[in-house]
């Protein structure tokens, strides 16, 4: 079956802007479905961009959606929520979209997980994310070209990693850093990109899922401490023990926009560094954060 058009659920999101932008432009129709019409704002004037407000994702809602759709690609996630809704967004949703393509007639699922998904992990979100990844999966049994990508911390341009830290350091002298030496191997969207692209587009890669890092690892007070000198600011970067660590959770995640969570602390437990790299085997170089981000904050 070609691949004409493809339905983008999180398209509206980081990750998922960069990835309609370059569908676009290798000539592929989008069909962004949101929960809100305002969010596909910056698409408003790409005529290959079809914006469809969805109020309910369910397979009965997503069907129709997707009709006529060769591709659906699921960027949806959430950093932050209750266990039932980390099951609703990351594990339910990927069956209910798995079904909904099924019945519509498309070709080609492709997953957007998570490094260290895994239904026995640390925190909601990895536990979460295992089981969307698995239900995903599950779609190739029903004939569905089914690819997962487990990307590290992604970063680029409107990223929410460096982009946070460096909202926080341009107005804070000191900065007390949770689990600081919790590491992490950032991949660049481009790339993220590059390798959605891949799984779309190459047979061998149906039934895998990739694991997406960047060139080189780092610990979490090193980013922030890059981040620091990508904005021009000297900061002090004070990493705080476990057991404090944790307290900085109890305490932020009861404020506005729970800038951290217990749930954050668990997931960080585990290393977000790849045991193989899939951009390897998917023939895609990663750029390095150094290459990527200077010029995004003008040094
Ligand atoms: N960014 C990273 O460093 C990173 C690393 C590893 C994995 N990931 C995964 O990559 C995906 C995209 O990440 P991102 O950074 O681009 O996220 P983002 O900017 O926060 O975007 C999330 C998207 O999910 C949609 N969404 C959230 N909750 C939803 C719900 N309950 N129902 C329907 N849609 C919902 C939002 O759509 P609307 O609000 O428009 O409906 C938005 O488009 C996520 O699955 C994330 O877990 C990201």
């Amino acid at each position: 079956m070609t691949i004409q058009t493809i339905s983008v659920l999180g398209g509206t999101g980081f990750i998922g802007g960069h990835l309609v932008n370059r569908l676009t432009s290798d000539g592929y129709s989008v069909r962004l479905l949101t929960r809100n019409a305002k969010r596909a704002q910056p698409f408003a004037s790409t005529p290959a961009v079809e914006v469809r407000e969805v109020s309910d994702f369910t397979a009965t809602t997503l069907t129709p959606a997707f009709a006529g759709c060769q591709a659906v690609i699921n960027l949806i996630g959430i950093l932050n929520g209750s266990a039932e809704a980390f099951d609703r967004v990351h594990a339910q949703l990927p069956a209910q979209v798995v079904a909904a393509a099924t019945q519509a007639g498309a070709s080609h699922y492709l997953h957007m997980s998570a490094l260290n998904a895994n239904v026995q992990g640390p925190s909601e979100y990895l536990k979460s994310k295992g089981r969307g990844e698995a239900a995903a999966l599950a779609g190739g049994q029903q004939g569905l070209h089914v690819s997962s990508l487990q990307p590290s911390v992604v970063f680029g341009p409107g990223d929410g990693f460096f982009n946070r830290f460096a909202g926080l350091l341009k107005f804070s002298p000191m900065i007390p850093l949770a689990c600081p030496n919790a590491r992490f191997a950032p991949v660049y969207v481009g790339d993220v990109v590059e390798a959605f692209m891949c799984t779309l587009t190459r047979s061998d890669t149906a039934g895998h899922c990739y694991e997406l890092c960047g060139p080189k690892i780092y610990t979490l007070k090193e980013l922030v401490e890059y981040t620091a000198e990508l904005i021009g600011r000297k900061r002090l970067v004070i990493g705080l023990p476990d057991g404090m660590s944790r307290l900085q959770a109890k305490v932020f995640e009861r404020l506005p926009g729970q800038p951290f969570t217990t749930d954050n602390y668990l997931s960080m437990q585990v290393d977000s560094v790849c045991r193989h790299n899939g951009l390897a085997d998917l023939g895609i170089t990663p750029q390095a954060a150094e290459t990527i981000l200077p010029p995004l904050f003008n040094r």
